[in-house]
């Protein structure tokens, strides 16, 4: 598939679209915060507390099942202290990233949409710890933000999206494929479009573009990695009507396997089948978390 012609596509899809979901300034200029290694967290707090929407956000999300405090956490300054700035960092965008496009109607079915992005993450972070990359809260918002483009080509283009999906459900052909048919561009190319409209840090923009030919991820290839394995674990293991099954490692995973084992702090088992299967054993757990999470940012 040639990229540059994707792109040029992708970027055709975008032109005349006027209503497309934003993201506060105000939650830009937090993250770029969150991520300034001298802030202190006095100062995050007021800027967070400088727009009541937010802060109040902070609060309910801190205090929901999903943080299991044992106290109520009633100030933003302690959510900060109790949950570090990164944790703050990927709970912000995530909560504004599904408020974003949760209430646009689908072709698909978008708690499935949501269940997978959530498996991803937490899939994502769980590979993190084990090959001891050093930040594993950003590879979890990168793996629950790396399907964008899906919602957009969902909703933007409902109708063809949909006689897509209608042809491939029963076959053995990924959404992937099919939307390169379809459309002669991915959701990778639109994820990329719209992460760059965001201003998302380039970094997670170059894993949503990439997590399909890990290969050409040039940013952090070690995080491409982990998110490609974690995104072809789901699809080996929850079915969804937007997102077809895979079984078979393509030449993108392979690839990921490579680099994982090749960048990994500890020794990996010596196959990509072994590797995974052993990450069995954390699904159920995964399984909770991502229900707590859905709960805590779709249904409330
Ligand atoms: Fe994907
Ligand atoms: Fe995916």
């Amino acid at each position: 598939m040639e990229k540059v012609a994707m792109m040029i596509k992708a970027r055709r899809l975008f032109k005349d679209i006027s209503d497309l979901p934003t993201i506060p300034a105000i939650v830009s200029r937090v993250v770029a915060l969150l991520d300034d290694q001298d802030a202190v967290p006095d100062d995050i707090a007021d800027l967070i507390l400088s727009d009541q929407v937010l802060a109040a956000r902070v609060i309910r999300v801190v205090n929901s099942p999903l943080y299991r405090t044992s106290n109520p956490i009633p100030s933003v300054k302690r959510a900060l202290l109790f949950l570090g700035f990164k944790s703050v960092r990927e709970m912000i965008l995530t909560s504004y990233f599904v408020e974003g496009f949760n209430q646009k109607e689908q072709p698909f079915d978008m708690k499935m949409f949501w269940v997978h992005s959530f498996s991803v993450g937490a899939i994502s972070r769980r590979i993190a710890s084990l090959v001891e990359y050093p930040d594993a809260e950003k590879a979890y918002l990168v793996g629950i933000i790396h399907d964008i483009g899906k919602v957009f080509l969902g909703y933007y283009c409902k109708e063809e999206y949909g006689l897509m999906l209608d042809g491939i459900r029963n076959t053995s052909h990924t959404t992937y494929e099919a939307e390169y048919e379809f459309f002669g561009t991915t959701h990778c190319e639109v994820g990329l479009c719209l992460a760059q409209r965001w201003n998302f840090p380039s970094l997670y923009s170059d894993i949503i573009s990439h997590h399909h030919s890990s290969e050409m991820g040039s940013e952090d290839p070690f995080l491409t990695s982990i998110v490609a394995l974690a995104d072809f674990y789901c699809l080996s293991h929850v079915t969804s009507d937007c997102v077809a099954q895979a079984s078979i490692p393509g030449q993108s995973e392979e690839h990921a396997w490579k680099i994982l084992t090749q960048f990994s702090a500890v020794p990996l088992t010596a196959s990509l089948e072994h590797f995974l299967s052993d990450l069995d054993g954390e699904f159920e757990s995964v399984s909770h978390e991502v229900d707590l999470l859905f709960n805590t940012m779709i249904t409330s």
